[in-house]
């Protein structure tokens, strides 16, 4: 605690380097902090991640990871699409009941009877969200809807002047935005928006667009729409061209304040934007001056649990969760991250929920990473020693994908050394 004392006295704390830089410092976190745009996070989980064949859950799996969302600090929760089943339904209205702190959201197309059942699936939610929509592409004005680009204009605005007498909050969708000319989105947007959106969502649904051709579709819309400043613009992108991700960061470097992800990145065909990836990119980049309310110590828990319920694998070499993300396995590199993590990682694994960063051990491993994992079992070898234990580890390792612990007693046992130190 810092006493009141004249600050112009030689001994006062703010004098003292040590306080000085304590001071500065935390003036500079809390600059940064209050200096930082927010990005909500809107999770589609329950909804788009669901979708996937093999994914689907009951209610009360729905409601576990529900409540773990909210945990997590997302901003909405797409719990579902309730005119779709009455199980979905239900659901929706289940997770409303619970959730203490997310917007709630239900899908609909845009039908009145859809976004009637979505009304009355959301009552009880404390924050309730429709999200309505209507695909805008040549491709789907003219095969699913064989409608004029009027009609289409028309019923989206009917459709979320419909959800607007039941809701405040309305999310308006144009399906196939990546593929849509950006004027006639542009049209599009601005109409919704006079008739109550406030949140536009701008969704790849095919995963076509490249990271620079959906920043600068989001860059047009900042700039040609009237009324844009009374809307969040949304980012919903699809994996197709492993560009999920990329895409829903080049949108909200150009002004949109809403990404749509999943949980491992689960999703239609080749999955959602993933949300540990877009959580941690904003984390990693101070220089973006954007972030979100996101816990990421909950991000690898969070990652297993949807996985275990949906018995749906991450993949080992999956960003920020996979079990690969913080096992290190060539020699160089062992020896880097046992000197100082960071030569290898750009993140701290506890960051994200997962306890240290793993050195395995296989036949590209070196003296460094032995010495380590051997220590870690008990043994404190020396130099001579370590030669001697390496060449059997070699032997060992050439015939086996990776060493473990066992292993390495054995190993030790092997080699014959004289005078072992047991640490
Ligand atoms: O990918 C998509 O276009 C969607 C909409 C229904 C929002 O999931
Ligand atoms: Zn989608």
């Amino acid at each position: 605690m810092l006493s009141i004392v004249n600050p112009n006295e030689e001994n006062h704390p703010l004098n003292n380097p040590k306080y000085k830089f304590v001071i500065e410092k935390e003036n500079y976190i809390y600059k940064t902090i209050m200096s930082k745009d927010k990005v909500q996070i809107f999770d589609t989980t329950l909804r788009d991640g669901e979708q996937v064949p093999g994914c689907k859950l009951n209610t009360e799996q729905k409601l576990v990871i529900a409540r773990r969302l909210d945990e997590l600090g997302v901003d909405v929760i797409e719990a579902g699409f309730p005119i779709s089943s009455p199980g979905d339904f239900t659901s929706v209205s289940e997770i409303s009941k619970i959730v203490k702190n997310a917007t709630v959201c239900g899908l609909t197309r845009a039908v009145k009877k859809d976004i009637e059942v979505a009304a009355q699936a959301l009552t009880h939610a404390k924050r309730p969200r429709i999200h309505t929509g209507i695909g805008t592409s040549d491709s789907h004005i003219k095969y699913k809807f064989n409608a004029t680009k009027e009609e289409i204009i028309e019923r989206a605005v009917a459709a979320v002047s419909y959800a607007k007498t039941f809701v405040e909050d309305v999310e308006f969708y144009a399906e196939d935005a990546g593929r849509t000319d950006n004027e006639f989105l542009a049209r599009v947007c601005e109409a919704v928006i006079k008739a109550g959106a406030t949140v536009l969502n701008i969704p790849d649904t095919t995963g076509y667009c490249l990271p620079e051709e959906y920043g600068a579709k989001m860059k047009y819309l900042k700039e040609n729409v009237h009324g844009i400043d009374n809307a969040i613009l949304s980012c919903h992108c699809h994996n197709d061209l492993g560009l999920a991700t990329a895409n829903s960061i080049a949108g909200v470097i150009n002004g949109a304040r809403q990404i749509e992800c999943t949980i491992n990145g689960i999703g239609e065909r080749a999955g959602n934007t993933s949300l540990e990836e877009v959580v941690m990119i904003l984390r990693q980049h101070p220089d973006l001056h954007l972030d979100t309310g996101v816990n990421s110590k909950l991000l690898y828990d969070t990652s297993r649990m949807v996985s275990d319920s949906m018995c749906m694998p991450v993949q080992p070499n999956k960003a920020i969760v996979g079990d690969n993300a913080f096992a290190h396995s060539s020699g160089i590199h062992q020896d880097g991250v046992i000197k100082n993590r960071e030569t290898y990682e750009i993140i701290d694994p506890k960051d994200v929920g997962v306890t240290e960063s793993a050195i395995v051990l296989t036949a590209r491993s070196g003296r460094a990473a032995l010495a380590y994992r051997a220590k870690n079992v008990g043994y404190e070898l020396t130099k001579l020693q370590l030669d001697e234990v390496y060449k059997q580890f070699l032997n060992f390792a050439d015939n086996k994908k990776e060493v473990n612990d066992d292993d390495i007693h054995l190993i030790v046992k092997a080699s014959k050394i004289q005078n072992l130190a047991i640490a």
